[in-house]
């Protein structure tokens, strides 16, 4: 029995309730049950888990009174993409800050820029070492909107704030009714840590809905960062929901697992090894994993598993946060292995 939990109002969004699959050739290859939590079926274009955080996120900007939200990330980011078409949704302009190598000569419109851009969202490019103000350009993109008589509402990076965070306290949940249908059996909920608001949503909700107690553990696969960068970025997140919503839990510093090593080449670079796993998983389940998040992320389960064949339990239940625009801009590199 799932308590009542204080959630903030929400705006429907997502296709929730997503399926829990079994991928039984994936389960033989690596000799550990892998179930898929299919949230990248939470929309089409809408798809992935921005969705669900952007259900709090743009209600919060619509009780606010916001005409423009305002976001950021990599240039192609899928999280901009979600912003712009879920704000399209709801009748809110959007202006997306991209990161890009040479702002003076764009990426071209493909994958998720040519979604940014379909949605309307306004898309100023910013460099590398720019990035280190991202929130403070955001700031700036506010206020250009307030001088034009508009109302902003800010998005951080990746929608990884106590507010966006809710969405996955709500998948917690959804995987506490997902697993009580099941045997009990060591489980490890497992899934790619980007910018932590889904890490510390599932950290947080698998305590809340009483996950914790039968003994599943939470564990993210970083895709960028380290470990000491997310341990911090989940904790405070999950210290705000805590203290905002006057939740009955909380969580410590070593309750937070993040599973380094697996950034590779770095954040959005793969190596043919990632891309074989994702061209694996394809053939044998007919599962699309992306390249910079769900597909560096497995990659790391199967990386941990051949050291250690019990690291997650016997159980794996993989989120799978979407991300398949992602793969259309990696063709070229993908094509080789195909
Ligand atoms: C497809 C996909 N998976 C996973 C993540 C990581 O989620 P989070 O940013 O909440 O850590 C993101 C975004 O960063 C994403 O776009």
């Amino acid at each position: 029995m799932i308590p009542r939990l204080p959630f903030p109002r929400k705006i429907q969004l997502a296709r929730a309730g997503t399926p829990l699959e079994r991928l039984p050739r994936t389960s033989d290859a690596l000799g550990v049950e892998i179930l898929c939590k299919r949230d990248d079926l939470t929309g089409a274009e809408l798809s992935g888990n921005k969705v669900r955080k952007l259900e709090f996120l743009l209600a919060e900007a619509q009780d606010q009174g916001a005409d423009t939200v305002v976001t950021c990330g990599g240039e192609q980011s899928n999280h901009c993409r979600a912003t712009a078409l879920a704000a399209a949704r709801v009748g809110l302009a959007s202006r997306v800050v991209l990161r890009t190598d040479d702002p003076a000569s764009p990426p071209a419109t493909t994958g998720n820029i040519l979604l940014d851009r379909l949605a309307g969202a306004a898309v100023r490019w910013i460099s590398r070492p720019d990035w280190a103000r991202r929130n403070a350009i955001m700031e700036e993109e506010a206020a250009a909107v307030r001088a034009d008589g508009g109302r902003p509402y800010i998005i951080p990076e990746g929608g990884s704030n106590a507010m966006g965070s809710w969405g996955y306290v709500a998948c917690a949940a959804e995987l506490a009714d997902d697993l009580a249908a099941l045997p009990s059996r060591p489980t490890s909920i497992v899934f790619a840590c980007g910018s932590g608001g889904t890490a510390a949503g599932l950290a947080l909700g698998a305590k809340l809905v009483g996950l914790t107690a039968r003994g599943v553990k939470v564990a993210a696969v970083n895709v960028c960062d380290d470990r000491a960068y997310f341990v911090r970025v989940i904790g405070r997140i999950c210290a705000e929901m805590t203290g905002r919503w006057s939740l009955p839990e909380s969580i410590a510093p070593e309750e937070i697992e993040v599973v380094d090593g697996h950034v590779g080449l770095g954040y959005a670079r793969s190596r043919p090894e990632e891309l074989e796993t994702i061209r694996d998983v394809c053939r044998r389940d007919g599962v699309v994993l992306d390249p910079v998040y769900t597909g560096k992320a497995f990659h790391g389960v199967v990386t941990e598993l051949a050291r250690d064949r019990g690291r997650f339990g016997e159980r794996i239940v993989f989120v799978h946060t979407g991300g398949i625009f992602g793969l259309f801009p990696a063709a070229a590199e993908l094509a080789p292995l195909l």
